[in-house]
């Protein structure tokens, strides 16, 4: 542990795959209220899945949405992936993040940008075409859910291909985004995190899913029948 302007930090490490075939990461956090600085429960769980979809990953460009300390993104780019971290604009100290975690895996060819969900800022507007969104833990505050879905359903038009790739923790059996999904056009497919060997307590050498209830969704554009 040490310390850095008078805040903790602490690296975690986590190894995806087995002794033959692997990927270690080292996560930086800060011990800081800001949601960001940790890695949360959805992300392993993401991370994974990613790591069991590496050979399609190679050369495709992902933006993670939401990123905090970008645990997903920084396995996408070890396999091969051209990466935009992205987090809040409001949030420099998580854009900072960001940053650390790239510069804790060596891995200087990141870009790092802000994006608040549902501003239509010239860094979203002028971002490049994505092949796969990724986002951990974004569906976290009811408030947020449509500025997500606007954000993604923006990026899809750039590339009407692109898909999201999004980890969500179950805290009310109350929510639902599917009224949002038809409104923008979007279809979502779930996961089962037992087909990428998801479903238990500990996962990439982490305890941190833990009995957390967590979800894989996949989301594209929805094909109008009629088009
Ligand atoms: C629960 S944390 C998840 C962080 C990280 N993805 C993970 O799973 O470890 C939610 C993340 O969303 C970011 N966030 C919150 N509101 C946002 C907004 N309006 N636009 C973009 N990012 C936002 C936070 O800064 C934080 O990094």
């Amino acid at each position: 542990m040490s310390c850095s302007k008078g805040r903790q930090k602490i690296e975690k490490f986590f190894k995806f795959g087995s002794n033959s075939e692997n990927c270690i990461v080292c996560i930086p956090e800060v011990l800081d209220g800001n949601y960001g600085m940790y890695v949360w429960p959805c992300s392993p769980v993401l991370a994974q899945y990613i790591w069991y979809q590496r050979s399609q990953l190679k050369g495709k460009t992902v933006l993670e949405i939401g990123a905090g300390t970008s645990l997903p993104g920084i396995v996408a780019a070890k396999c091969g992936a051209t990466v935009i971290l992205s987090d809040s604009s409001d949030y420099p100290q998580c854009l900072e993040n960001c940053a650390a975690s790239c510069g804790a895996n060596n891995l200087s060819n990141i870009t790092v940008v802000g994006i608040k969900w549902g501003q239509f800022t010239p860094e979203l507007l002028n971002l490049q075409p994505v092949d796969i969104i990724l986002g951990s833990d974004c569906f976290f505050e009811t408030k947020d859910f449509e500025d997500i879905i606007v954000t993604v359903a923006f990026i899809m038009q750039k590339r009407p291909s692109t898909e999201f790739w999004c980890t969500y923790q179950e805290r009310s059996s109350s929510r639902s985004i599917e009224y949002l999904l038809l409104k923008w056009g979007l279809e979502c497919t779930e996961i089962g995190l037992e087909t990428f060997e998801a479903d238990s307590p500990t996962l990439a050498e982490s305890t941190l899913p833990g009995n957390h209830t967590i979800h894989m969704y996949i989301m594209k554009k929805k094909i109008s029948s009629d088009s």
